[in-house]
């Protein structure tokens, strides 16, 4: 058993992000060849009991793909990622996206929709988000509500932008806990435990802060640009298109947010200070935080957070 740690290890070491297929196989002796069994792919057989370094490409790429069929179907529940504007929220959102198969819910990307087309809300907020300022959080009830109650959100969701004060964040909390208890009727077994998740409690959310150097913050919202039509994300300093203002996958002219203006930075930067940190304090004292330094290149970033989302979800 120890020479079999011992090298998967060296495993984890060559292959980067790739920790998560070592909980997998991992255990016990016994749990390894349990989990041989149930992969049934030559590949997965073959790394374990090679010596050296090297570890073949197809037994890697099925391992990971099992785990993501896994992460595709499993529920994930609510993922809040909290950050100062710039920290990355949206750019990591994707990705959950991209892995979990969950919606992300961006309340900023909601209230810029209203405000597009022009709604009662859209025309309320307008003018508080062009000043960098929080929209009042009556105001954002109604809207996120409504989204929850999407049929999309059942396995989960990842939330980008909210809460974004103490008051969203005991809002949030009610919420999900009458969800769970009340709403899912279909889902419970006669005794009330819920079947979907085999537990009688709610599943509270798992909370990742997005922790960035305050320059760094900056940089990346002065340089940012956005894809008007699929919403793809760069920046001019760190992930530029390959042809100047225009987006990579569709060609689209690239916009910049009416907000990604210096003087409105800063008033978006000290709302954050002012009113979100206490979200941060909040969801410390519930034991839910999980602080990532997204400080870090996107994909190291992304491997802190899918990290956080394995180990916290089923909570
Ligand atoms: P919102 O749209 O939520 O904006 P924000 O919180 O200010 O956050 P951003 O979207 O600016 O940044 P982000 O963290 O998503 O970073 P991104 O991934 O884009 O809110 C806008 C407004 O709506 C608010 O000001 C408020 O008025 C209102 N509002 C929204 N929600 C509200 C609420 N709950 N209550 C009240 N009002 C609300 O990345 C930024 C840039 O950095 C990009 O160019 C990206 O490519 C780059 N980048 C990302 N990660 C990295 C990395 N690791 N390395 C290098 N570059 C990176």
């Amino acid at each position: 058993m120890t020479g079999l740690r011992r090298r998967a290890a060296g495993f984890a070491d060559a292959a980067g992000d790739l920790d998560w297929v070592i909980g997998i196989t991992f255990g016990s002796q016994e749990a390894w060849y349990k989990a041989r069994v149930g992969f049934g792919a030559r590949g997965a057989e073959a790394v374990f009991f090679r010596d050296g370094e090297y570890w073949a490409k197809g037994a890697i790429s099925m391992a990971r793909q099992t785990a993501n069929e896994t992460a595709r179907t499993a529920n994930i529940g609510p993922v809040v990622l909290i950050g100062p504007p710039g920290s990355g929220k949206g750019t990591q959102a994707k990705q959950i996206v991209c892995r979990y198969g969950i919606p992300q819910i961006s309340t900023g990307d909601l209230l810029r929709d209203h405000v597009g087309r022009g709604t009662e809300l859209g025309l309320e907020a307008k003018a508080i988000m062009a000043r960098g300022e929080l929209v009042p959080d009556e105001l954002m009830y109604g809207m996120v509500t409504n989204r929850l109650h999407k049929p999309d959100c059942r396995r989960g969701f990842v939330l980008d932008g909210f809460p974004r004060t103490a008051a969203q964040a005991g809002w949030l909390s009610a919420l999900l806990e009458k969800e769970l208890f009340d709403n899912n009727a279909d889902n419970k077994s006669d005794n009330g435990s819920d079947n979907r998740s085999g537990k009688s409690k709610p599943c509270g959310p798992v909370v990742i802060q997005l922790m960035v150097d305050y320059n760094q913050l900056l940089q990346r919202l002065t340089g940012r640009r956005s894809c008007p039509t699929c919403g793809r994300l760069y920046n001019i300093h760190f992930q530029p298109p390959k042809v100047d203002e225009l987006c990579d996958l569709d060609g689209s002219k690239l916009v910049i947010r009416d907000d990604d203006r210096e003087e409105v930075i800063y008033g978006r930067l000290a709302a954050y200070e002012k009113q979100t940190s206490p979200v941060v304090e909040y969801y410390r004292a519930q034991q839910r935080l999980v602080a990532v330094n997204a400080d870090r290149p996107v994909e190291e970033v992304t491997g802190q957070v899918f990290g956080a989302i394995d180990s916290h979800r089923g909570c």
